[in-house]
């Protein structure tokens, strides 16, 4: 494996490596890694010749200045949970090296990045658009990998991917959970001894309500899940609830209306923002 903080350095090798003919599959991430992120790196390993990880906590996407700097940074800890999971090129630059200039682009990304966490945090997605698009240039993969812990994400880079014009495929990866169904996420380290053991009820709340909708409306269900979380205010406060179209983000009315329908939730947990969802037609 190999370490790279300049950009030119890592456009010289995946040149050579594309040059000999080898598929190229990137996996974005902001580092403080966990089995989340390696579901993520074992993937693109099973599917391309070579594997390149970025590790950047990209500053233009954070809408709270307190958030970028508390983000949780374990380089070290980071590379060695790399190398074991079989990544070829880590590309670790500084924020300079990525914004030498501020970065001015707008990014024409539709609805799909004004509804859930585009209204609550604006300008989020235009620095996540800003940051992938940069890494696409750079590293030109065939495949590129995302977590659907961040559900919307996923739909605002495929957008981004159409709008610009890439070539390659988008690669949605299944959400990973702590044994007691938490989400994984490097903001977990956040949470208090309390908040941690109050924490999975949002995936169990989320996973009951399967069962509830069979036999209730989607504003039934929406009201069900925010309630039984809402039930350990103060600790637990939902922000959102939210039962979408899996493609195009879109609230739906009644379970009939799509083929894929998934729950987004964001959840304030002893003042931890935390996000999880669920697929209820697939
Ligand atoms: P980050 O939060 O580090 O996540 C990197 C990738 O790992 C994302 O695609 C995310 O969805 C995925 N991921 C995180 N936790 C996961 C889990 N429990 N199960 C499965 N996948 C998980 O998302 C970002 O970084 C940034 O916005 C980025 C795309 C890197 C742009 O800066």
């Amino acid at each position: 494996m190999i370490v790279i903080n300049k950009v030119n350095e890592l456009e010289k090798a995946v040149d050579a490596l594309k040059h000999e003919g080898k598929s190229i599959g990137l996996v974005p991430t902001m580092g403080a890694l966990h089995e989340g992120h390696l579901s993520l790196v074992e993937r693109c390993r099973k599917e391309n010749d070579v594997v390149v990880v970025s590790v950047f906590v990209n500053p233009t996407q954070f809408n709270n200045k307190e958030d970028l700097r508390t983000y949780p940074r374990t380089e070290e800890a980071d590379k060695k949970l790399l190398q074991c999971a079989g990544c070829d090129i880590v590309f670790m630059p500084t924020v300079e090296e990525i914004y030498p200039e501020p970065d001015n682009r707008i990014f024409n990304l539709g609805r799909v990045a004004e509804v859930m966490e585009g209204a609550m945090r604006p300008g989020h997605f235009n620095g996540v658009a800003q940051i992938v698009s940069k890494l696409f240039m750079m590293v030109k993969p065939d495949r590129a990998y995302f977590g659907e812990k961040d559900f919307q994400q996923i739909a605002v880079i495929r957008q981004m991917v159409k709008t610009e014009g890439f070539n390659l495929q988008i690669v949605p990866c299944p959400i990973v959970r702590e044994a007691d169904g938490l989400a994984k996420s490097s903001r977990n380290v956040r949470l208090s001894g309390e908040a941690r053991n109050a924490a999975p009820r949002i995936y169990r709340t989320l996973h009951e309500s399967i069962e509830f909708a069979k036999s209730h409306t989607v504003d039934e269900t929406i009201k069900f899940v925010t309630d039984t979380i809402n039930s350990q205010q103060p600790l637990m406060e939902v922000e959102y609830y939210q039962i979408v179209d899996g493609l195009s983000m879109m609230p739906v009315s009644s379970w009939d209306e799509s083929n894929y329908i998934v729950g987004c939730i964001t959840v304030y947990c002893g003042g931890v923002r935390l996000i999880d969802n669920i697929a209820y037609k697939k």
